[in-house]
């Protein structure tokens, strides 16, 4: 990430104000609705994509790792601090200026290594009936964490109905290359289009996750609209937004934050409290959108191995050096 080291813990937006704690108590309220489904459920129309977020249901594997410290993330932070740098370097700019990204109608380029390769509308991709809700910490490599409530369809699902060949070993996947919809790509911050990778049998893990939604609604344009990943288990980066390309393959693909700074970001990039980053260590975290002391800042808590996820997921990397493979 191009931190700013001199204040990458950039905390002035929550320092506790009348209004946020309004927007606090909230969106809590709107958070604790989603997680009973109950009041949301009455309210909440079925939407244009024809999903209906209220009638998505948890699955087994929501709040699979959570604890009484995982409390949800107010909807203002997930969706006001931002890392989306089609849209800007600063955390405010993608709710800012995503707004402009044209979502409707979408469709995804299905590659590679593949028995039912083509392009798929968003409505061809995401069955709604396979929507699940999950509540996920969310690690970001800069150091700030969040708990968020996705609405999502298992990657695996997917997957399964593409149908990758014997070969295929690696999943590749490509957001919207559009400088004139993503000004932010005007610039060489990063080699655009932005491109994530996992191994296949990441990318089928039950816990991965394509998100549409978030709080029991639609995703806004700055989360990554219409369809994003979500990894919970990794870095916040390997989570790429808008994706318009899938494709298989049978060797690592490249990744955006690779490309940029090999020596800093892996291909694996897990979430792992023993690897430091070469500028800054990965041992602590500041969770967003939560709790504050009783000075009103968020608090560093312990970085977990694999994000809390290590029973569900360590077996993926048994008898590999974590510290080489980062
Ligand atoms: N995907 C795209 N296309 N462009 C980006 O800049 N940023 C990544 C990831 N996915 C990014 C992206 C980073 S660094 C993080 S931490 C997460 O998105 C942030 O997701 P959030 O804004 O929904 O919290």
């Amino acid at each position: 990430m191009l931190i700013k080291l001199r204040n990458h813990f950039d905390l002035k937006a929550f320092e506790i104000t009348p209004k946020t704690v309004f927007h606090q108590r909230r969106t809590f309220l709107k958070a604790a609705a989603v997680a009973g489904g109950a009041l949301i459920g009455a309210m909440a129309p079925v939407h244009a994509r024809g999903i209906n977020f209220a009638g998505v249901a948890k699955s087994k594997w929501s709040e699979a790792a959570l604890s009484e410290h995982d409390q949800i993330s107010t909807y203002d932070i997930a969706t006001e601090y931002n890392n989306f740098y089609e849209f800007g370097t600063d955390k405010g700019d993608p709710a800012r200026y995503a707004g402009r990204l044209k979502t409707k109608p979408w469709t995804v380029n299905i590659d590679g290594l593949v028995e039912n390769p083509g392009t798929y509308s968003f409505q061809d991709l995401v069955r709604p009936h396979q929507l699940e809700e999950r509540v996920y910490r969310f690690r970001c490599v800069e150091g700030w964490s969040m708990v968020i409530p996705w609405v999502g369809i298992p990657l695996t699902d997917v997957i399964k109905r593409l149908g990758p060949t014997g070969s295929a070993k690696y999943v590749a996947f490509e957001t919207l290359l559009d400088p004139k919809q993503m000004p932010g790509q005007r610039r060489r911050v990063l080699d655009w289009p932005y491109r994530e990778g996992l191994r296949l049998d990441e990318a089928m893990h039950p816990l991965t996750l394509l998100a549409v939604g978030l709080y029991g609604e639609e995703l806004p344009n700055q989360n990554g609209a219409p369809i994003r990943l979500v990894v919970p288990w990794k870095y916040g980066f390997k989570s790429i937004k808008s994706v318009v390309r899938i494709t298989f393959t049978d060797t690592q693909p490249p990744t955006s934050w690779n490309m940029s700074a090999p020596n800093e970001y892996g291909f694996y990039s897990n979430v792992n409290p023993l690897v430091d980053h070469p500028r800054w260590s990965q041992a602590w975290e500041r969770r967003l959108g939560g709790e504050t002391n009783i000075f009103g800042f968020v608090p560093k808590r312990p970085t977990l191995f694999l994000n809390g996820y290590e029973e569900d997921v360590a077996a993926l990397y048994a008898g590999m050096n974590l510290a080489k493979n980062y």
